[in-house]
Formats: structure tokens, C-alpha cells, sequence
């Protein structure tokens, strides 16, 4: 299965602007107070990061000092074993979860600080999630779980207008992986491997700069395992997608451009 190959029978229309408008946010950098020092091309920096879980008397630092810089194009792996505080690092770094110190900053706007409502604008138009166990809706088919995430932030009448456009687009999504057959069927009717193809796809409709996928593989077979980590390099190569991948897998881990170390909540050096 791979995105440029087999199943490449309709056109690409990844690139039609299906995003809210672009105004609000753009006003929101303009007066934005919190402009930081941009890194030359890069797309997300950590900066400093340290989170601590505290239950009762105790706490439980589970990052430590991370720093990281992700560039446009690039695929990041991040390693590590269980308890190792990986899933923590990319939901802070998505935004799903906030740092006990330290922030992360999107071409020079530091996310950490943003309102909540704005933060949850940017966590839309910026990042698309991937996860272990898909997270698709059980009632709502393959195609009604790729196009939920266009109505958020959609008003009622610019839905209505768009809803045609996102449907088209997310119906050539699934058949280019392969999936032209299943649109109408529910997540208990699918494969695991395909479940998975669904939830890239739902995280590619709506155009994200940024990848993140958790242990995408986790949950699957070696060879279907195999078949989603080739997709996802496939996304990379073609729509030229910036991933960053947690992976335990050393094999998947290996075809990064780049692969970074957490050991106890640290960077390796
Ligand atoms: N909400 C939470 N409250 C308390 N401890 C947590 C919470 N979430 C994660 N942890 C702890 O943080 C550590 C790192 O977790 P996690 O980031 O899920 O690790 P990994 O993804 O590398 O397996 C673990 O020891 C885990 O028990
Ligand atoms: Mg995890």
C-alpha cells in the first residue's frame, strides 16, 4: 500500500485551502506580545521544557530540560522506552497538554501562552494527530470521522458552502490508501490497518504543518505495522509533510531523518 502507488488513481487536492480564515490568526501575530526569536526554518522548538505530575505530597518529574527543533520536511522519530515520558513530550508539543516550565514555539509564536480559545486555534490549524488506538468516532463512518475535524470552527453557513469541497477531498484522500471501498463502513468494520489509514487521513484533511503520531504502529502487526510506517514516509516524500513519530520500534525508528533519545524524561546526547 503506498500513497504514490497503487491506489494512485485519483488526483492530489491536498492543496486546496479548506482551513478557517486566516485573518484572525494573523491579526493575533501581528499584535502578538509573544513573539520570540525565530530559528532559522525552523517549524516548532521546544524550548526548555520540564514537566512535573504531582499527587499529594509527591511529585513525579517526568520531563526534564528538553529542547528540541523541528524543521519544515523533516521526519523525527522519538525513542524511548514505556514510562520514558514520550507521549507526554508530543502532547505538549501538539498543545494537548501544557509544560510545568518552558514553552513551544510555533515560527516564532510561542504557543504556552496563548488564551485557551486561541491555543485551541492554533492546535487545529497547526497539528495533525495520529494515535495507537485511532480514537475514531464508533458511531460515525470512515468518511463522516475524516470530515469532522473541517467543521470545527466552521460556522453553520460556511459548512454548508464547504461541505461539498471536504467531501470530495476526503473521499480522494481514502482512495488513494486504498480505502475507496470502506467510506461508508463504521471502525468496527475495519481492519486495524485500515482504521489507522483512516485516522492519518483524518489528520491530513485539514492541511497540518506539523505530524504527530504516537506510537502509530503499536497496535498493529508487523507487516501492517510495515505498511503504515511506508505510508507515512510516503506523506513526507509527496506532500513533503513534517512528522514527528514516538515509536518504541527501532526498525521504524531507523528510516528517520533524525532520531532523538528520551531516557527518563532526558534527551540522550
Ligand atoms: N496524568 C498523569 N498523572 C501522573 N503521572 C503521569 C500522567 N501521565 C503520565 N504520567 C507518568 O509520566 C511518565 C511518562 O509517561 P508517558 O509520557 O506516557 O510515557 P511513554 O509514552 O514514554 O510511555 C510515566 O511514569 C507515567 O506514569
Ligand atoms: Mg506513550
Amino acid at each position: 500500500m503506498s500513497f504514490v502507488g497503487a491506489y494512485c488513481n485519483t488526483p492530489l487536492r491536498v492543496n486546496v485551502e479548506t482551513k478557517p480564515p486566516l485573518g484572525l490568526i494573523k491579526e493575533e501575530v501581528r499584535k502578538s506580545r509573544y513573539r520570540i526569536k525565530m530559528i532559522e526554518n525552523s517549524l516548532l522548538q521546544t524550548v526548555r521544557i520540564y514537566k512535573e505530575y504531582t499527587n499529594g505530597e509527591r511529585t513525579l518529574p517526568v520531563l526534564q530540560d528538553i529542547s528540541l527543533d523541528i524543521k519544515k520536511g523533516e521526519i523525527v522519530a522519538i525513542v524511548g522506552a514505556s514510562g520514558a515520558g514520550k507521549s507526554t513530550l508530543l502532547h505538549i508539543m501538539g498543545i494537548l497538554d501544557t509544560p510545568t516550565s518552558g514553552y513551544v514555539v510555533y515560527k516564532g509564536i510561542n504557543l504556552t501562552e496563548l488564551r485557551a480559545k486561541k491555543r485551541a486555534e492554533m492546535r487545529n490549524r497547526i497539528f495533525g494527530f495520529v494515535f495507537q488506538f485511532y480514537h475514531l468516532l464508533p458511531d460515525f463512518t470512515a468518511l463522516e470521522n475524516v470530515i469532522l475535524p473541517c467543521l470545527i470552527g466552521s460556522s453553520y453557513s460556511n459548512w454548508q458552502k464547504l461541505r461539498k469541497e471536504y467531501t470530495n477531498k476526503a473521499v480522494s484522500l481514502l482512495e488513494r490508501v486504498g480505502l475507496g471501498g470502506r467510506l461508508t463502513h463504521k471502525p468496527f468494520q475495519l481492519s486495524g490497518g485500515e482504521r489507522q489509514r483512516v485516522a492519518i487521513i483524518r489528520a491530513l484533511i485539514t492541511n497540518p504543518e506539523l505530524l504527530l503520531c504516537d506510537e502509530p504502529t503499536g497496535n498493529l502487526d508487523t507487516k501492517t505495522g510495515h505498511e503504515i510506517r511506508e505510508l507515512i514516509w510516503d506523506l513526507n516524500k509527496v506532500l513533503n509533510q513534517t512528522v514527528v513519530i514516538v515509536t518504541h520500534d527501532e526498525e521504524i525508528a531507523r528510516h528517520a531523518q533524525r532520531i532523538v533519545r528520551i531516557v527518563d524524561g532526558r534527551i540522550l546526547e
